[in-house]
C-alpha cells in the first residue's frame, strides 16, 4: 500500500478513535444507524466488519497509531500567587514565537466581517503585573458585594473564580445559573457537568484549571448580564487573569466570548482559532449549557479542544 494511503488511513483511524472517546467521556454507551437497510446491505456490513477485524493490513496500522495525547496536568496550587511572582513567564514569553499578534476588530462597520487586524505586539495592551493574590481580590469584592444592581435582584451568592490559580488553561463563563447562586460556585448545575466532561476529554481535571465568568452574580431569570453589570464586574476577572496568567482562556459561549473580546462577531465565526484577550490567547466555544439543548454542536467544541490541547502540549 502506498505510503500516503497507510498515512490517510493512520489518521482516519485516529480520528475515528478520538471522536469515540469523546463521546464515551460525555456518556454516549452506543451508537447505531438510523437508515433503512436495502436488501443484502446488512450482510455486505458484516462481512465488511469480519474482514476489517482479521485484516493484517488494519492490525499493523492499529499498532502505528500514536497514543492520545494528553495535557500534562500541573499539581494544583492553591499557595498565594504573590509568592511565585519571580518565576511567571513575562510578556514576550506570552506573546509566543512571532512579534506580532492578531486581534478581531473591536467595532466600527466592519465588525460583523470578523475582520482580523494585525498590529506589533507593542501597540496592543497587555495584562498588567500582578501585584495581589486571588484571595486579595476575593477579598476586595466582598460576600456582598453591591457594585451592580445584581445585588438587590435575587441573588444569594457572590460566586468567585475557582480552581488552580497556577493553572495553564482557564475557562470563562457568562454569570452563574440558580445551582451557582446556591452553591455559590462557578459551573456546578448540568452544564457544570458536561464542562467537567469536556475538561477531562483533553485529560486535564476540574482542579487543575481555573473557572470563572465574567458576573459573578446571577442575572434574575438567568437572563444575560447587561453592560452596567458586566462593567461594574469584568475588572475583577481581569485582575485574576493577572495573576493567574493562563496560557490559554476558554471563553464559553457567545454572551461571554463577545464581552471578553469586546467584539459582536457571532460564536460561530469566533471559534475554532486562537483570539488575543491581553496577550493571552483566548478560545472561543460553544456554551455547555447550549450543548445540552444541542448535542450536536459537541463536535465542534471537541474541535476546539483538540487546537487548545495541542497548544498546550507544544508549550510543554
Ligand atoms: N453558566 C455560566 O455561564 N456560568 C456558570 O457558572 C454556570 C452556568
Amino acid at each position: 500500500m502506498p505510503a500516503t494511503e497507510n498515512t490517510e488511513i493512520t489518521e482516519l483511524i485516529a480520528d475515528v478513535r478520538e471522536q469515540v472517546l469523546y463521546l464515551q467521556e460525555l456518556g454516549v454507551e452506543t451508537l447505531e444507524f438510523c437508515g433503512d437497510l436495502k436488501a443484502g446491505e446488512r450482510e455486505q456490513i458484516s462481512n465488511l466488519k469480519l474482514e476489517i477485524r482479521n485484516s493484517e493490513a488494519i492490525s499493523n496500522f492499529r499498532s502505528e497509531i500514536p497514543d492520545i495525547k494528553s495535557v500534562s496536568a500541573k499539581p494544583p496550587e492553591s499557595k498565594p500567587a504573590g509568592s511565585r511572582l519571580a518565576s511567571l513567564p513575562s510578556l514576550s514569553k506570552l506573546l509566543g514565537s512571532g512579534p506580532v499578534r492578531t486581534k478581531v476588530d473591536q467595532g466600527g462597520p466592519r465588525d460583523m466581517e470578523n475582520t482580523a487586524i494585525t498590529l506589533n505586539a507593542d501597540e496592543l495592551p497587555s495584562l498588567p503585573e500582578p501585584t495581589e493574590t486571588i484571595e486579595q481580590i476575593r477579598a476586595e469584592i466582598g460576600a456582598d458585594c453591591t457594585r451592580c444592581k445584581l445585588s438587590g435582584l435575587g441573588r444569594s451568592k457572590v460566586v468567585n473564580s475557582t480552581g488552580n490559580f497556577n493553572a495553564d488553561l482557564m475557562f470563562v463563563g457568562e454569570a452563574p445559573g440558580a445551582d451557582e447562586d446556591e452553591q455559590g460556585k462557578p459551573f456546578v448545575g448540568r452544564a457544570g457537568q458536561l464542562l467537567t466532561k469536556i475538561i477531562e476529554s483533553i485529560g486535564l481535571t476540574r482542579d487543575d484549571v481555573f473557572i470563572g465568568n465574567i458576573n459573578r452574580c446571577r442575572p434574575p431569570g438567568n437572563r444575560a448580564p447587561e453592560t452596567d453589570e458586566t462593567i461594574a464586574c469584568k475588572p475583577y476577572l481581569k485582575r485574576e487573569v493577572a495573576v493567574v496568567r493562563p496560557k490559554v482562556i476558554v471563553v464559553l459561549g457567545a454572551t461571554a466570548a463577545q464581552n471578553l473580546l469586546e467584539t459582536k462577531v457571532p460564536i460561530g465565526k469566533l471559534r475554532g482559532h486562537f483570539h488575543d484577550y491581553l496577550g493571552v490567547k483566548v478560545m472561543p466555544t460553544f456554551h455547555p449549557a447550549y450543548l445540552l439543548r444541542d448535542p450536536h454542536k459537541k463536535r465542534e467544541v471537541w474541535e476546539d479542544m483538540k487546537i487548545v490541547r495541542d497548544y498546550l502540549n507544544a508549550q510543554g
